[in-house]
């Protein structure tokens, strides 16, 4: 059908679901970076999941629930935007929603090694599930939901890369110390 070797397509764009699109990430918290991608993305695919990866291993400073909240809040009334989350293997997740593409947002060169071996690694554990990335806007290719929280934390100004309600709630995490 698709005329590429190796590759066979299932899942919702076969079945002739519209296109659904994986948006994973930690999102400890979601920035206007991430937004953006979201945005680029629901230009291009009828439908993103944002995928909040549930890692044991890892202690972020908002918990599973919160980040969840934050986004859905960031979505409120866009139908075609759902906010979930998964663990495991994000291939499995993936093909569990009918969903045929990955996205991840690409902000430097820097990003890309650690994404072509994660989008080249699902590739074989997944061919069906293809990894389409996206550049953000100029004004985010230095935004990362670490430096917001660092930035922050040291008193300085992150009103312009993150929503409201998260600026509000890195407030309530910090305490007073920080703006
Ligand atoms: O925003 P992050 O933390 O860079 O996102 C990384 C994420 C969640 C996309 C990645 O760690 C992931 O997909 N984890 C799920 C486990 C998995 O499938 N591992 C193999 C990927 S090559």
């Amino acid at each position: 059908m698709n005329g590429r070797k190796g590759v066979r397509r299932k899942g919702a764009a076969r079945r002739g679901g519209g296109s659904v699109a994986v948006y994973p990430g930690s999102f400890d918290p979601v920035t206007n970076g991430h937004l953006d991608i979201i945005t680029r993305g629901l230009a291009v695919f009828d439908a993103v999941i944002i995928a909040i990866l549930v890692n044991p291993q890892k202690h972020p400073l908002f918990t599973v629930e919160e980040r969840v909240a934050l986004i859905r809040e960031a979505y409120k009334g866009e139908a075609r935007v759902r906010v979930d989350t998964f663990s495991g293997l994000l291939v499995d997740y993936a093909e569990r929603v009918g969903a045929s593409v990955i996205v991840r947002g690409l902000r430097a060169v820097s990003d890309f090694e650690y994404e072509f071996q994660m989008a080249l690694m699902n590739r074989r554990l997944d061919p069906n599930i293809e990894t389409v990335f996206m550049a953000p806007a100029d004004g985010y290719s230095y935004v990362s939901s670490r430096l917001v929280k660092e930035v922050f934390q040291l008193g300085g100004d992150v009103s312009a890369l993150v929503p409201k309600l998260v600026e509000r709630r890195l407030r309530e995490k910090y305490g007073k110390a920080a703006r």
